[in-house]
């Protein structure tokens, strides 16, 4: 059997996304509530205000996944619903909201993966500077601390920021995610460099604080560009983009870096490549922040969704090929490349040594719940069937991966896409809250069961 017997098949969302209740119990505001609230920023105006009620519907969820046979929950907190400044006074009834859900986690078996951070900054702080303010790094050290105080006796598994490049590169280089900004580049390289200092102080602050032995990951994206064929040139050619520092051009930069989010903190050092061309925009980065940056990790996420097909020209240098036309793609335009699925893990296990989770993968379809009242699913099916296949030829080819974590558990707020797009295995009905399984969750039940107890 290829994936292993403790292999953590499981779900992910975010907070923001799924949570709701946005102004109760004391929560604070995030940039999230203050972006979506304003006219023109997100499909319709939608907003997160309620998304899916999960606040005061956990318990069914948690049962809902437990039916599904989940063995692995990815979920996020919300800073602000802790912190409702985001620093000081801790709002007990938000811890409590996250350590009853920790409990129903546990009474399930289900393993609870904690992201500190998935995009929904407290406002309060970003009223402060936020990211480019340098006090940034000891605020989000800080929660880190608070956080495993209050749930490592729970919680073994902690990600500290999920995609980097996203919160980063739409929130302040394209301007189209909260909190809206288009900054010149020095700026967003002081933010890039505190956000990577914030990582390696949390590590620091958790590892000092937990109440167990605990294993801390990272979860950053990029583009997964994989080889044409299996050609070695190409395979090189492939590597290489991947891990490329992309010129600054298109407001596209901080998107499309893998290694200037990732070797700083595996291997305690930015791509030279990126040093080279960034030059003009970078802050002091001194070695101390080096060391800060890559505290050691227990495990790499990657957030894999699609990438492009690559092969070598006559120099060995790479030239991105063509889509087919009629290629697949998914409805929010994403194009299926079930490829990457192989590739990525392999690339980021060669150059990182760590072992591997996939921390999302998945696909939006504009689902509708049928006459028959279910929700036919079958193209998100042969999409996870596809990359699941891919990941299963990674681990023959000897890469370590110890987990896997769909996107979505449910339909949720797309951010900026708002409910526009459904990526769930879970149908949400939003007027009503009803939760429908799709047939993709059945069939990931039966994925699941049919690859783990020696199964396969
Ligand atoms: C990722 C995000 C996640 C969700 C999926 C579709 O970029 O991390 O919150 O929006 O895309």
């Amino acid at each position: 059997m290829l994936f292993k017997e403790d292999f953590a098949w499981g779900v992910a969302t975010a907070s923001y996304q799924i949570e709701g209740a946005y102004t109760e119990d004391g929560r604070g505001l995030s940039v999230w509530d203050v972006f979506s609230h304003e006219k023109g920023k997100t499909y319709s105006g939608h907003t997160g205000d309620i998304a899916c009620d999960h606040y005061h519907r956990f318990k069914e969820d948690i049962k809902i996944m437990s039916e599904l046979g989940i063995k692995a929950y990815r979920f996020s907190l919300s800073w602000s619903r802790i912190f409702p400044e985001g620093t000081g006074k801790v709002n007990e009834k938000g811890v409590k909201f996250y350590s009853d859900l920790i409990d129903e986690l546990l009474k399930y078996g289900i393993e609870p993966y904690i992201t500190l951070f998935h995009w929904d900054y407290p406002y309060e702080l970003y009223k402060k500077g936020g990211w480019l303010n340098n006090d940034s790094v000891g605020w989000f050290a800080d929660y880190a601390q608070k956080v495993v105080e209050l749930f490592s006796d729970r919680v073994k598994n902690f990600i500290t920021f999920n995609e980097p490049q996203c919160f980063i590169g739409h929130g302040f280089e394209q301007g189209v995610h909260a909190p809206g900004l288009k900054l010149p580049y020095k700026d967003i390289f002081q933010m890039c460099h505190n956000v990577l200092k914030a990582h390696g102080a949390a590590v620091v602050a958790m590892r000092q604080n937990a109440k167990q032995k605990i294993k801390i990951g990272y979860a950053p994206t990029g583009a997964a560009n994989y080889p044409a064929s299996d050609d070695a040139a190409d395979i090189e050619a492939a590597r290489k983009s991947f891990f490329e520092c992309p010129p600054i051009v298109n407001d596209n930069m901080i998107m499309g870096s893998v290694s200037w989010w990732s070797d700083p903190v595996v291997l305690g050092c930015y791509p030279e490549e990126g040093l080279k061309m960034y030059k003009e925009y970078l802050p002091d980065i001194t070695d101390a922040d080096m060391k800060l940056i890559s505290q050691p990790i227990d495990f790499y996420c990657q957030n894999i969704y699609n990438g492009k097909e690559v092969k070598a020209d006559e120099f060995g240098s790479p030239i991105i090929v063509d889509r087919c036309l009629g290629h697949g793609k998914t409805a929010a335009q994403w194009p299926v490349t079930p490829k990457c699925m192989h590739w990525a893990p392999k690339f980021l296990y060669e150059r990182y040594n760590l072992p591997i989770f996939i921390s999302e993968n998945g696909m939006s379809a504009h689902d509708v719940v049928s006459l028959d009242g279910k929700v036919h699913d079958p193209n998100r099916i042969d999409f996870v069937n596809r990359y699941l296949l891919e990941l299963e030829k990674a681990i023959a080819d000897g890469v370590d991966v110890q987990g896997y974590f769909l996107w979505s558990f449910m339909d949720n707020f797309e951010w900026a896409l708002g409910y526009s797009e459904r990526f769930g295995i879970v149908y949400v009905d939003y007027n009503t809250q009803e939760r429908i399984v799709k047939d993709s969750g059945y069939w990931y039940k039966n994925w699941i069961e049919s690859n783990t107890n020696g199964k396969n």
